[in-house]
């Protein structure tokens, strides 16, 4: 396994994953919007020898998706790790959301791209017989939380789908799995148009390095898992999430949303 194809690679955890898996001696097939950054990223890549191709494009359109496959598959030949990263999160109140840029850009930008470059680059490991697909989602994958609705929506659908093809292509050698962080301290918050008129807010002590998440994301490729949740003490939030629900409600209504909704 040598060559992998990052999506959303211009900032966050994507960047750090390309910087670290360059460091690692992998080649890689880079793709974002901001095609300067990406440029940059080969810049610092360029003393470790490898090599590092970026591909500019849009995964909200679909045009993009396939001009990212494409440009992988012809350079390289083949993908062997696909890390599907790109992704954004509007969170606001549903009522509050554009349907458009808020809600249908983030259903296609963080899981129907997935799925849709997943689809175009598995023909390839199929018939290599090896592969690893490593889908960037979120705690909110497991969690779903006020304001975050769609994302959540975009994210529970992102786990679903690693878990049925985990399933689907085991027999061909490929590898499926899912990495599930909480906060991230990225460019990720500053875009997702939060407002809070109560200061709620995930405590810093609580985020994580995107150095910390491309760590253990690429340390999936040597030691294949089906899922990373973390930091690990959220596994316990996701356990009381499932078997004390009601519970679970009412914490979240009384301590955020009666708190919110009575400041909007
Ligand atoms: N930060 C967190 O707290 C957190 C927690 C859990 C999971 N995650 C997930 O981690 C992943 C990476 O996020 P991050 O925290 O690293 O945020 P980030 O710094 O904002 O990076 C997001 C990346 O996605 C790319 N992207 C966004 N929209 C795109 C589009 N339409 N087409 C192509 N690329 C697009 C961005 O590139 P361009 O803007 O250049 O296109 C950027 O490279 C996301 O899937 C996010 O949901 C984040």
């Amino acid at each position: 396994m040598n060559t992998i194809l990052v999506t959303g690679a211009s900032s966050g955890i994507g960047a750090a994953i390309a910087r670290l898996a360059a460091q690692q001696g992998y080649d890689l097939a880079v793709t974002a919007r901001r095609l300067e950054r990406l440029q940059s990223l080969c810049q610092e890549c360029e003393p470790y020898g490898v090599r590092v191709l970026p591909i500019q494009a849009d995964l909200a359109q679909w045009e993009g998706v396939q001009a990212v496959a494409h440009a992988a598959l012809a350079a390289f030949g083949r993908v062997d790790v696909l890390i599907n990263n790109a992704g954004f999160g509007r969170l606001n109140w549903l009522e509050t959301l554009d349907g458009e840029a808020d809600i249908a850009a983030q259903i296609q930008v963080n899981l129907i791209a997935p799925i849709q470059l997943t689809r175009q680059i598995l023909p390839s490991m199929i018939a290599n017989r090896r592969g690893h697909i490593i889908n960037i989602a979120s705690i909110a994958s497991l969690i779903a939380t006020p304001t975050y609705s769609v994302y959540a929506a975009s994210k529970f659908g992102l786990h679903g789908f690693t878990e049925a093809l985990r399933r689907e292509v085991a027999i061909y050698g490929i590898r499926v799995s899912g990495v599930y962080p909480g906060g991230v301290e990225t460019e990720f918050g500053e875009k997702a148009g939060i407002q809070r008129k109560s200061g709620i807010k995930t405590p810093d002590w609580m985020r994580l390095t995107a150095e910390q998440v491309a760590k253990h994301t690429l340390r999936l490729i040597q030691h294949p898992r089906r899922e990373i949740v973390m930091p690990g003490y959220l596994r316990v939030i996701v356990w009381l999430n499932r078997f004390a629900p009601t519970l679970v409600d009412w914490v979240i209504q009384q301590w955020f949303v009666a708190r919110e909704r009575s400041l909007t």
